[in-house]
C-alpha cells in the first residue's frame, strides 16, 4: 500500500520539485523488467530508475560498464509497459556519450523515443557540460549523478566512499550547482559523507536523491534486487534488505525440484 503524502496520478519532474519544496521525501528504486516494475509502481515508489546496474544484477558483469545502449532501451520499454503513476528515468550506459555531445544526443534521443521512458541519467558533472546542455536544448529531463559513479570504478579504483576529500568534497559541490544551473532537475548523490550529501541538498533547489548518501537529502534510492535480498554477496553498509528473498526464493526451488522427484507434483487437482 502507498504511504506518499500526495497523490500524484502520474508523477512528473515538477511534482518531484513539489515534493522537495513541501518537503515531502521522494522514493525510488530500480527495475529493470515488466513485472518487478508493475510491483513497484503499483506500491507507490515515486521514481523508477532503470539503472545501468542491471549490468550487475541482470546481466552477472562485474561492472556497469558492459551494458549496451540496446540493452538498456529493451530494460526501459519493458519497464514503461508496466508502469502507470512513477516517473521512468533510465541510465545513459558508458560508452554511448562520452566521445562527443551529438553522440551523447543522439543516445538519450534513443532512449526517449523507443523506450518511451520519461528522463535519462547521466554520471558525471563539469567534464560532461557541453553533453547536458545540447540533450536539456533537446527537451530531454536529465537527472545528474555525482560521488561514486560507478562508469569510472576503474579510475577510482575501489567501490570506497568518495568526497572525504576536502578538494573533492569542494569540486562535488561546484558540480552539484553546476548540474542545477544547466537545467538538471534532480541530482543522485552516491556514497559520499551524510554532512556533505546535507550540505548539497541544503543549497540545490533541485531534490537531491542519496543512496549511502544519509538522511539529509530529499529522497533515497536503492537497488531493488538488493533491497529484496536477492542475493546475499553485496552487502554495504547503505543497504537495508526489506526481504530476505535469497532464502525464500531457495526454498521454493528446493521445495519444487523434491516435489517432482518424488512425484507429488503435479497432483490430480494440477493436470487435465
Ligand atoms: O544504476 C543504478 O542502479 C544507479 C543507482 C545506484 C543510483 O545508478
Amino acid at each position: 500500500m502507498s504511504t506518499a503524502k500526495k497523490t500524484f496520478k502520474r508523477v512528473t519532474v515538477k511534482s518531484l520539485l513539489e515534493m522537495k519544496e513541501q518537503a515531502e521525501k521522494i522514493s525510488m528504486l530500480t527495475s529493470y523488467d515488466f513485472t518487478m516494475a508493475q510491483l513497484v509502481d503499483k506500491a507507490g515508489v515515486d521514481v523508477i530508475l532503470v539503472g545501468d546496474s542491471a549490468s550487475n544484477v541482470f546481466a552477472g558483469h562485474e561492472t556497469t560498464l558492459p551494458i549496451t545502449l540496446d540493452q538498456m532501451i529493451y530494460h526501459a520499454s519493458s519497464v514503461v509497459r508496466g508502469v502507470s503513476r512513477a516517473l521512468i528515468v533510465v541510465d545513459i550506459p558508458f560508452g554511448s556519450y562520452q566521445s562527443d555531445s551529438k553522440e551523447a544526443l543522439r543516445s538519450a534521443i534513443r532512449i526517449m523515443k523507443e523506450s518511451g521512458a520519461h528522463a535519462v541519467k547521466i554520471e558525471g558533472g563539469e567534464e560532461i557540460k557541453d553533453s547536458l546542455k545540447r540533450i536539456l536544448a533537446a527537451g530531454i529531463p536529465v537527472m545528474g549523478h555525482l560521488g561514486l559513479t560507478p562508469q569510472s570504478i576503474y579510475q577510482f579504483g575501489s567501490y570506497t566512499v568518495r568526497a572525504k576529500e576536502d578538494a573533492e568534497a569542494e569540486k562535488l559541490i561546484k558540480d552539484a550547482l553546476l548540474l542545477e544551473k544547466l537545467g538538471c532537475f534532480a541530482i543522485v548523490l552516491e556514497k559520499v559523507p551524510a554532512a556533505l550529501a546535507q550540505k548539497v541538498a541544503a543549497q540545490l533547489q533541485i531534490p537531491v536523491i542519496g543512496i549511502g548518501a544519509g538522511n539529509g537529502v530529499d529522497g533515497q534510492v536503492l537497488v531493488v534486487n538488493d533491497m529484496l535480498g536477492m542475493s546475499t554477496e553485496f552487502s554495504p553498509r547503505f543497504l537495508r534488505r526489506y526481504l530476505n528473498l535469497d532464502e525464500q526464493i531457495n526454498g521454493a526451488f528446493v521445495k519444487y525440484v523434491a516435489d517432482v522427484k518424488s512425484k507429488d507434483f503435479p497432483n490430480e487437482n494440477e493436470q487435465y
